[in-house]
């Protein structure tokens, strides 16, 4: 299975992906991961895409396709994989395709705005393993501490009000068009993500078989 998880920042994507991968037992990829590590541990990339990322805007494609290039040749992407938060544009998407990767299905996680914007004040993530976690819907065992790793919870910087606004725009004006690439192959599906995260997980598995 080659799964595409889209949606709008803040839909539940990464704690999608997170248990689908165990379920299906291939690798979730996040580029937002993968860019945040590269910004804590001071690459070349990382110093290149903090400022994109820090206020909301894209990372230039050419950097983001480097980065899923060399990801997808892996032995563990072998099997199958589940791409979170890529592509984010049609260019992306075409580079996706000359790559020759064949994409099973694309699962669209749909939020609005008014609830993501609800939803992302209460996100909190793991500095050290980049878990993450809600205060109300998924709250981790002690206040403050990451369940997995005991690292510290925090607030992403993106998470703040103006920036989330920020990213709806940028998720609006260039990532939506991917759903009609995605329709015209015949491979989208939209699941209900407001439904509580295990009930999100269900239509998930399910639209995979639709
Ligand atoms: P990235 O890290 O990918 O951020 P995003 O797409 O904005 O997505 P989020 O991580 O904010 O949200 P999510 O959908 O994973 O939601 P989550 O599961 O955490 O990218 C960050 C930045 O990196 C971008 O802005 C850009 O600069 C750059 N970047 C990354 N990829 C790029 C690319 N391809 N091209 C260019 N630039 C790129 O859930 C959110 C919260 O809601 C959590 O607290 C969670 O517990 C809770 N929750 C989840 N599901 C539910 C539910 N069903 N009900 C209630 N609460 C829920």
């Amino acid at each position: 299975m080659k799964l595409i998880l889209l949606g709008a920042p803040g839909a539940g994507k990464g704690t999608q992906a997170e248990v689908i991968c165990e379920e299906l037992k291939i690798p979730a990829i996040s580029t937002g991961n993968i860019i945040r590590e590269a910004v804590k541990n001071g690459t070349p990339m990382g110093a290149k895409a903090k400022t994109y990322m820090e206020k909301g805007a894209l990372v230039p494609d050419d950097v983001v396709i480097g980065i899923i290039k060399e990801r997808l040749v892996q032995d563990d992407c072998k099997g199958g994989f589940i791409l979170d938060g890529f592509p984010r544009t049609v260019p992306q998407a075409e580079a996706l395709d000359a790559m020759g990767v064949a994409i099973d299905r694309v699962v669209e996680i749909s939020v609005p705005d008014e609830a993501i914007e609800k939803r992302l004040g209460g996100r909190r993530v793991c500095g050290s393993c980049g878990s993450s976690y809600h205060m109300e819907h998924k709250p981790p065992k002690q206040e403050g501490v990451c369940d997995k790793c005991g690292g510290e919870l925090i607030l992403r910087k993106d998470d703040q009000p103006e920036t989330i606004r920020d990213r709806l725009k940028v998720y609006h004006d260039q990532t939506e068009p991917l759903k009609d690439f995605y329709q015209g192959k015949g491979i989208l599906r939209v699941v209900d993500g407001q439904a509580g995260i295990e009930n999100t997980t269900k239509q998930v598995l399910a639209a995979l078989e639709a």
